[in-house]
């Protein structure tokens, strides 16, 4: 077995792993992962992906892939063959990781690395992180399936209206999600949440990117303060299947917490979701936020898997 540059391959060597990892996606997380698949071997194409490849006999049957964002690394992606012959795929995994975590930590102008790595359970694949200086925060994959009895959301403050998600909501809901995240363990997780230019960054990647599924504007909402006329609150949905939604993001300002207006957003998004007949809505939360776990659990959400996030500060 050798470990070799990702960047020496071509998607045509890749293509059996990633259609393996699609059926693995598709059976754990209700989660069709073929958009992401091809996006990748678009990149693995054009030699601009960093990562690294296992190769038995000239096949690749574990890969690891990672980004530059300014000067933060973030880990795309690890995955290995259940069929990996003679090789222990977890020490495989190991292996991987560790060449990637050593070329982040050691690039030039890199201060941080950040990794969530979702089909792999909590714990399987810590060691190289937490040998490496890492924080690892446990993360609840939760799945509401979108049966015919919808509950009624107990009723809101006049105040407030929940409405359609539009494109000149980028700025206010960037400022919702800074202040939102103040002080919060997610932002630890995600540096972007720190900053309006970091929250700006991420509503892109959600809305305009398909790496987290393709979003959909017809299930994302936003509360407004009717007489202020200002964003308290907003919930952003994606779809990962053609009938299933993952909300990528759902917060209320602080100072509008506690009144109906979460469970409301959620609301508004599975309903919609269940006209449209989709089956099943899932999101991911860190499980030290246990009032938002709460929240889920009393609205019917159930947790599918526990996985990590990984953090290295430099
Ligand atoms: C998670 C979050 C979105 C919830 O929003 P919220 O508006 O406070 O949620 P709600 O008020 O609808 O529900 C919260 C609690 O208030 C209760 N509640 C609902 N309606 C209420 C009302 N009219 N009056 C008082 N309390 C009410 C709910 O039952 C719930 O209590 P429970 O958790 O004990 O069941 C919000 O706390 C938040 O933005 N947190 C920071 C960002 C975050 O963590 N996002 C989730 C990431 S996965």
């Amino acid at each position: 077995m050798e470990i070799l540059d990702l960047r020496h391959f071509s998607s045509v060597d890749l293509r059996p792993l990633l259609d393996e990892e699609v059926r693995v996606w598709a059976s754990l997380l209700s989660w069709d992962y073929s958009g992401s698949a091809d996006m990748i071997l678009r990149y693995v194409d054009s030699k601009i992906l960093p990562g690294y490849a296992a190769i038995d006999r000239g096949r690749i049957f574990g890969y690891a892939f990672f980004v530059y964002e300014g000067s933060k690394g973030v880990i795309g992606d690890l995955f290995v063959a259940s069929d990996s012959r003679n090789h222990n795929a977890h020490e495989v995994e190991s292996q991987l990781l560790t060449h990637v975590i050593e070329t982040l930590q050691q690039s030039p102008g890199i201060h941080r690395v950040e990794a969530q790595l979702l089909v792999h359970e909590t714990g399987g694949v810590a060691r190289p992180f937490t040998e490496q200086g890492f924080q690892r925060h446990a993360r609840l994959f939760m799945l509401l399936p979108l049966g015919p009895a919808a509950r009624t959301a107990p009723p809101l403050d006049p105040e407030i209206e929940i409405r359609g998600w539009s494109e000149q909501d980028y700025q206010s809901a960037a400022a919702v999600i800074t202040t939102a995240y103040r002080d919060h363990v997610d932002a630890e997780i995600n540096d972007q949440y720190r900053t309006l230019s970091g929250s700006l960054r991420f509503l892109n990647n959600i809305v305009r990117f398909p790496g987290c599924g393709t979003f959909d504007p017809g299930s994302s909402f936003v509360a407004v303060h009717k007489r202020a006329r200002s964003m308290v609150g907003l919930i952003l949905c994606s779809r990962v299947r053609h009938d299933v939604g993952h909300v990528t993001q759902v917060c209320v300002l602080p100072e509008h917490r506690s009144h109906g207006i979460g469970v409301a957003l959620l609301a508004a998004t599975s309903d919609n979701l269940r006209r449209r007949n989709f089956t099943q809505l899932s999101l991911t939360v860190t499980e030290a936020n246990t009032h938002a776990v709460e929240l889920y659990r009393h609205l019917g959400f159930d947790t599918k898997r526990v996985f990590d996030a990984f953090v290295w500060e430099g």
